[in-house]
């Protein structure tokens, strides 16, 4: 096997352009469980914007606001709606990553930077993908700070995290016939390979359909599903999204949780929303999945899914999009040793997802 001239380390963080970053930190905060760390803003001498760090477990989410008209940001949001700008990949020698994928065909954006003060440095570049989103290399590994110079930290009380530990996979929309190009992109920029590909055979219903193809970095820690609408007698979901969020961008963000019934049960509490699909799913399941050991009773209370396949089996839930426009939402996400997403559930989710749509007059 050719040697990996792109060695990911992990996701570092995931950079949110949003229209008002001090509600949607506290939103993350309340619901969802992320401590804040670390802000920028009017007081740390940011001009024009303000962001807001959170973590839990391993997840970094940053939300960024602008405080005027005439920035990328306040652009992004004006055209997106809320959503995510970066995709920020761990690596450990950024100047290298930009080469690298420059040399196979990467728009540069921002070459290698390094930013420093007291406690350290921290280099990033970004590079063009889908639409308006961009990869970020960071390499942090010289920095003892909460996230990066320019951000002051904060001594958050009270955040009560509900299990989050890793991201497990970023799924991003794209239009009709772009799902092969993407693919090859992160073949042929990042060396990443194709470990899975749906068609709309595998996900369909009456009504619409997608295709799908997962691609993943050599070391298997970072999974980028690719989905694109396919012709259907209704309106796409995926096309759905592409019309709100006025161009491809990231649908879901997967994270594990090591109990997801304790997860789901705290964000139910606390007000979070998840896609329900009928009871009639649960009979089937306990007909078809084999061999798991798990609470069916609590599993269906909850609207726990569960899939199976050759490695073992998977349990997830999604939430319903975050923001008023339908584009972004997030998935829960526990593995017991499938590496698959849970194509035996895309069935009844997307049928219930219809439901949805319908009732938003977009089906
Ligand atoms: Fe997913």
């Amino acid at each position: 096997m050719a040697e990996d001239f792109l060695p990911v380390k992990g996701y570092d963080h995931v950079e949110f352009y949003v229209g008002n970053a001090k509600q949607a930190a506290h939103f993350y905060d309340k619901t969802f469980g992320f401590k804040p760390v670390a802000k920028r803003g009017l007081e740390t001498g940011s001009r024009d914007r303000a962001s807001y760090v959170l973590r839990q477990g391993a997840v970094t989410f940053v939300l960024t606001s602008a405080y005027g008209p005439d920035t990328d940001v306040a652009r992004h949001c004006a055209l997106h709606g809320d959503g995510v700008r970066a995709i920020a990949l761990s690596v450990g020698d950024v100047e290298s990553a930009v080469r690298e994928t420059k040399a196979r065909g990467a728009t540069v954006l921002k070459e290698a930077t390094a930013e420093e003060d007291e406690q350290g440095t921290v280099i990033t570049a970004e590079i063009k993908y889908a639409g308006d989103t961009v990869f970020r290399f960071v390499d942090r590994s010289n920095y003892r700070g909460p996230f990066a110079p320019g951000f002051i930290d904060i001594d958050a009380q009270g955040s009560n995290p509900v299990g989050f530990a890793a991201i497990d996979h970023i799924v991003t929309n794209v239009y009709l016939g772009e799902m092969n190009f993407w693919a090859n992109w992160y073949s042929e920029v990042l060396g990443f390979t194709n470990l899975a590909h749906f068609t709309d055979k595998d996900i369909s219903t009456e009504y619409s359909a997608l295709m799908s193809k997962v691609m993943e970095n050599g070391t298997g820690k970072c999974k980028f599903p690719i989905n694109e609408p396919a012709e259907g007698k209704k309106r796409s979901q995926i096309t759905e999204y592409l019309d709100y969020y006025y161009g491809s961008g990231v649908q879901h963000i997967a994270m594990n949780t090591a109990n997801i019934y304790d997860t789901v049960a705290e964000l139910r509490s606390r007000d979070i929303d998840f896609l329900r699909v009928p009871d009639t799913y649960y009979d089937m399941m306990r007909e078809r999945i084999k061999g798991v050991d798990e609470d069916w009773a609590r599993l269906q209370e909850l609207g726990i899914l569960v899939d199976q396949d050759d490695d073992g089996y998977l349990l997830q839930i999604f939430t319903h999009p975050v923001q008023d426009r339908p584009t972004l939402f997030y998935e829960v996400i526990q593995r017991h040793g499938s590496r698959g997403f849970g194509i035996g559930n895309f069935k009844a989710l997307f049928v219930s997802l219809e439901e949805e749509q319908a009732l938003r007059g977009n089906l």
